[in-house]
């Protein structure tokens, strides 16, 4: 299958889904807090989806039942919004979250804590968030799909003995959810697929307290560690344009989270 190139017409409206997921992760993270269920998420993020008029994409892909996945602790990715899911403080969750705008897609992730977390869970979502953006920050014209998996990578290596999740990747997107080329969280940089203006990626690292060991549980959907350790998990949709990466799912368009890591939209 041959990588979908998009117009700028076509960006701009996965800049509107993108739009959407922002504000519902926004919306979603704000109601996190000890005590809540996260069904109770789930049903803030469909309505939020849907008064802005978009579709969660998520709700019946490959039969999936809800709107966002909201994965605590343990659970890595894909873990179904559940009424007697209540959280705790200290707690972490990753809430993932898709729309559709006029047949263009977001997608995006954050984890954030409840309540007052442990310092070395904070730290953990800082390394993950952090690798999220040395991926985002190679997704230019002519940088290799290597550059970017080996930035996330390199990233999590150096900031200490984190577990990578290598058993699920980011992937293309654009008028799918789901689209060519994968895009893995580990690999050698100046190899792979040539990116060029017009691609559009979900960059979407994982990262453990311990082990990159997987285990899919009985629901086909929830992966939790095989070790117990917690996880962290952020996500965004990049377009590749000639002035550099659009982060379509971050409000600002990824400046200020590209500028933490030292890259701006023209360098790198
Ligand atoms: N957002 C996830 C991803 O990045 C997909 C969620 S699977 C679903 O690939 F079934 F919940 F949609
Ligand atoms: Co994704």
């Amino acid at each position: 299958m041959g990588i979908e190139i998009k117009t700028p017409e076509q960006l701009d409206m996965m800049r509107r889904a993108g739009l959407v997921v922002a504000r519902t992760l926004r919306t979603v993270a704000a109601a996190v807090r000890p005590g809540v269920t996260t069904a109770e998420l789930d049903e803030l993020a469909e309505r939020e989806i849907r008064a802005a008029g978009a579709t969660p994409s998520f709700k019946g892909y490959h039969g999936y039942p809800a709107t966002i996945c909201t994965s605590v602790d343990d659970q890595i990715v894909h873990s179904i919004p559940d009424p007697s899911g209540r959280l705790r403080d200290g707690d972490i969750i990753s809430i993932d979250c898709g729309a559709i705008v006029g047949g263009w897609h977001g997608d995006a992730a954050v984890t954030v804590g409840v309540g007052s977390i442990a310092a070395e869970h904070a730290r953990l979502l800082q390394v993950c968030e952090t690798a999220l953006w040395h991926g985002l920050a190679q997704a230019r014209p002519d940088r290799r799909l290597g550059d970017i998996s080996h930035a996330v990578q390199a990233s999590v290596r150096g900031a200490g003995p984190y577990g990578l999740i290598e058993d699920y990747a980011g992937h293309g997107i654009g008028s799918a959810m789901h689209m060519d080329p994968p895009v893995p969280n580990y690999g050698r940089a100046g190899r792979g697929l040539r990116l060029r203006s017009g691609m559009a990626l979900a960059i979407e690292p994982m990262v453990t307290l311990g082990t990159s060991q997987t285990v899919l549980l009985d629901d086909d959907w929830t992966v939790i560690t095989a070790d117990g350790s917690w996880a962290a998990h952020f996500e965004h949709t990049v377009a590749i344009t000639p002035a550099g990466p659009w982060v379509l799912t971050a409000e600002d368009g990824g400046a200020s989270g590209l500028a933490r890591i030292g890259a701006g939209l023209g360098d790198t």
